[in-house]
């Protein structure tokens, strides 16, 4: 046979699965839906699920080629699994083609094991209440700058969002400032996000349901994965090692901040083999974990701040009261200005940045009489549960007292951020941070500026239209809003901040 016939030959069986497999999702199963993978739009996918949690319940199972998903759709049913059960339900779904871009390692995507133990211990020590000391004054320096670049760059805020939590974790985690107008690490990192996105965006890559496909060789016809993969993993090779290889050589000359890897290296003679290579990749973990989320919620912020005159003017009344114009707003403000967190919580609520979690028993399992097989994609679908009318009414609107304290000093509706950073063992690490970042960035924000929807060329408010992106992380779609200072004496008080920053 001819390299074509065998081409051919090799592209008929690989045919012949799929057609196979397409079957199996027909095939009747007790208590799953008619899903199917054509069935869920890759836009929004998260509202097609909802609809399905009318028809079918909280709890459903659908099969894709043969893999199984198990939807969790209310609370309930997902602490039920997900941290009752947190033992079984620690683990990740395989993704083949996170491995090939040499992103297996990265924390989000690493099974139950010893080195996911390892990786947390590293984050959540590094991340916690107790470490605020160390990530406090880097958090309060890099907000206080970015209220100076919004003074002088009012039209760039989009650009300046994007660079904020980049500049905060480059530097608590390499000792790295960053450029503002173009640097190298961000770039780096931007291309690790999009790449990592696209590699694992689901029902993109073929190879992530039949893993097989990996073991074929590069040319043949639908192989071209491979290329595409081999080209991506040196991309992120390129940022995963360049900013660790920054704090060694820093380090070996003397000359560097104390920061996550410098402090970490220095133990490197007291451990294991694999402790740098765990380390180089917590540490890349750090960064993919902390910066799109944040990004996503800052943009919303400024998006409702721009359409809720009533609620920015609320915050705005008791930031005066507590700090007048001139001192500006610091991380111990946080338990004096309760509606600021209101407005975290809100935004969290309205848009959880990251829609579905996907978890994965580590042994077959049964809930309500239904089996769960090991390995099987377990999602909590946060959306549904954040939009849940019976515990949050009107649910899609943006209404941050719902979280006021009532008489007895407790807060009206159910808190979302029991639920929005995850579940279980492997909930979110860097929920603390997060919270303390938000509330130094719409703190200060609100402190100095009033945001307004921008004007059109009548003189009439454009009020930009609360729209979002799609994928593992959602964010707004790009808007326009405008800043007025709120006042004089606040510039002086930002200026003089940034300069004892320098
Ligand atoms: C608005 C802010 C944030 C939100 C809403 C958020 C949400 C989440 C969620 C839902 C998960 C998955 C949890 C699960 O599977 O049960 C997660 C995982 C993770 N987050 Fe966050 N996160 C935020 C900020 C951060 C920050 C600031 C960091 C670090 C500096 C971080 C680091 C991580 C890491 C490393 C993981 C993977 C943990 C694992 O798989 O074991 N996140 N986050």
């Amino acid at each position: 046979m001819s390299l074509r016939d065998h081409a051919i030959v090799i592209s008929l069986i690989l045919i012949g699965i799929i057609v196979a497999s397409i079957k199996c999702v027909f095939r009747n199963e007790h208590a799953s839906p008619p899903g199917n993978l054509f069935q869920v739009p890759r836009r929004y996918p998260i509202k097609h699920f909802a609809k399905w949690k009318d028809l079918y319940g909280p709890f459903f199972h659908f099969r894709i080629f043969g893999r199984r998903f198990f939807m969790l759709s209310d609370l309930s049913v997902a602490q039920d699994l997900l941290e009752k059960r947190t033992s079984t339900y620690s683990s990740r779904p395989e993704l083949p083609m996170a491995k090939l871009i040499g992103r297996d390692k990265t924390a989000l995507f690493l099974p139950a094991g010893s080195r996911l133990k390892e990786t947390r211990k590293l984050m959540i020590a590094f991340l916690n209440a107790r470490s605020e000391e160390f990530y406090i004054p880097v958090l309060e320096g890099e907000t206080y700058r970015f209220l100076h670049r919004l003074l002088r760059e009012p039209e760039d805020f989009f650009r300046n969002i994007n660079s904020l939590p980049s500049a905060i974790i480059l530097k608590l985690v390499y000792g790295y400032q960053i450029d503002y107008e173009d640097d190298y690490f961000v770039q780096l990192a931007e291309k690790l996000g999009r790449l990592t996105t696209e590699a694992t965006d689901p029902g993109r890559w073929l190879v992530d349901s039949f893993p097989r496909l990996q073991l074929l060789p590069s040319w043949l016809p639908g192989m071209g994965f491979k290329n595409w993969a081999s080209e991506a993993r040196s991309k992120c090779e390129a940022f995963i090692r360049a900013p660790h290889e920054f704090v060694k050589s820093s380090v070996a000359k003397g000359q560097y901040l104390p920061s996550f890897t410098s402090l970490n290296l220095a133990k490197l003679p007291l451990k294991g083999n694999d402790y740098e290579d765990i380390l180089i990749h917590t540490s890349a973990s750090l960064y993919s974990g902390g910066t799109d989320t944040v990004v996503s919620t800052m943009k919303l912020f400024f998006l409702m701040m721009a359409i809720h005159p009533d609620i920015q003017e609320r915050a705005q009344k008791d930031l005066d009261l507590l700090i007048g114009d001139e001192r500006a707003p610091c991380i111990s403000d946080q338990s004096s200005l309760p509606f600021i967190d209101c407005i975290i919580k809100e935004l969290l609520r309205f848009n959880p940045v990251v829609p579905i979690v996907i978890h994965s028993p580590e042994k077959d399992d049964i809930y309500n009489g239904y089996l769960i097989p090991k390995g099987s994609w377990v999602m909590a679908n946060i959306w549904c549960m954040s939009h849940e009318a019976s515990v949050y009414p009107e649910p899609h609107e943006f209404k941050p007292e719902r979280f006021d304290m009532n008489s007895e000093g407790s807060i009206q509706q159910s808190d979302p951020l029991e639920f929005i950073f995850g579940f279980g063992r492997r909930n979110c690490p860097g929920r603390h941070f997060a919270e303390r970042s938000l509330f130094m960035l719409i703190a200060s924000v609100l402190w100095a500026f009033k945001i307004s929807p921008e004007k059109n060329c009548n003189d009439q408010p454009r009020v930009p239209e609360v729209a979002f992106s799609t994928g593992h992380t959602v964010h707004p779609l790009p808007f326009h809003c405008s800043f007025q200072v709120r006042s004089t004496k606040s510039v002086a008080v930002i200026e003089e901040l940034v300069k004892s920053f320098e």
